[in-house]
């Protein structure tokens, strides 16, 4: 197994460190920055020797992306991450057309990989990617409900100090001012969330859930989260290598799914080997649907900004 991680920044690094433990064969880290992926991955075989793991993993450094022949996941960071005050929206020109040149290339060079978008703003860049790339949409998903329907959970565990293994949440629609967390389908040890928290409260949890990047972001100040960003792309590609069936929220492109057609957005899918199995429909009532329509809506808006400028 090859996986392919371009752009080494805090996201792609973090990321990188996390997968040493998933038993692949060989880890690639891509950077345009010169030396950086190169120290990286010296640094990372560093880490890999502490852990006195039982086997080797071939960690190589390059700026060179036709490195990445043969890869059987390909996980895209590259691009500007968020500064405090600006959108993920407000990425959107700058990264589209980083993530089109770098689609082109690793097109001819890994024609069975599966291809993990991170750049934000993740579900436009993900319906970019498959659009130039022309792959199956079982192989191009985007990241981001999953952190976001994590950082849901965080936020009731810490407001009732129970285990975040407990707590099932959900998010859905873009990844973004217009997500969705789901308290319907929110359940804490199988009961439902206001058996817990009153409503006031609750809707408090919803708000802080959606704002929780910018929150990180402003904190930083001069960059975006990546802990948990970095983990959640591993939990992905866990769900992938060991073909685990696992229900996760995924950027998918839906064809006909939830009413919708000619998108990429967050919904909750079935991971395994192949990349996305199935796209799980809930069954939304007439609000959820207002807001899920409303977050198609901003993604739409986006997509006309990539065609009047000839990205798309
Ligand atoms: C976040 O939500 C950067 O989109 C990323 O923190």
């Amino acid at each position: 197994m090859k996986i392919a991680i371009i752009g080494t920044g805090n996201v792609g690094g973090t990321l990188a460190l996390e997968l040493l433990g998933l038993g692949i064969e060989q880890l690639l880290l891509i950077d345009t920055i010169p030396n950086l992926a190169e120290a990286k991955a010296l640094d990372l075989e560093d880490a890999l020797a502490v852990h006195r793991y039982n086997r080797c993993v071939n960690i190589r450094g390059s700026q060179n992306i036709e490195d990445v022949v043969n890869s059987n996941i390909v996980i895209i960071t590259a691009g500007f991450s968020r500064r405090a005050g600006m959108t993920r929206e407000e990425l959107l020109k700058k990264n589209a057309l980083i993530v089109k040149e770098i689609s082109l290339k690793i097109k001819p060079l890994c024609p069975q990989a599966i291809i993990l978008v991170v750049t934000n703003p993740v579900d436009i860049i993900t319906y970019l990617v498959l659009k130039t790339i022309n792959f199956s949409r079982q192989r191009v998903l985007g990241i981001g409900t999953n952190l976001d329907a994590a950082r849901f959970a965080n936020l009731i565990s810490r407001q009732l100090n129970i285990a975040c293994s407990d707590i099932e949440t959900l998010v859905i629609g873009a990844h973004g001012e217009t997500m969705l967390p789901l308290e319907r389908f929110t359940a804490i040890r199988n009961l439902p969330l206001n058996n817990f928290i009153d409503d006031k409260n609750i809707k408090k949890i919803l708000e802080e859930t959606v704002n929780r990047g910018t929150k990180i972001v402003s904190r930083y100040s001069t960059g975006s989260a990546y802990f948990g960003p970095a983990v959640a792309i591993a939990r992905v590609i866990r769900a992938i290598i060991n073909d685990e069936h696992i229900k996760l929220g995924v950027s998918a492109y839906l064809d006909g799914e939830y009413g919708s057609k000619d998108i990429c957005i967050g919904v909750p899918c079935i991971l395994g080997k192949v990349g996305i199995e199935n796209i799980v429909e809930l069954k939304l009532n007439s609000y959820e649907t207002e807001f899920f329509l409303k977050s198609i809506d901003s993604i739409n808006q986006q997509k006309e900004i990539l065609k009047r400028d000839g990205i798309l």
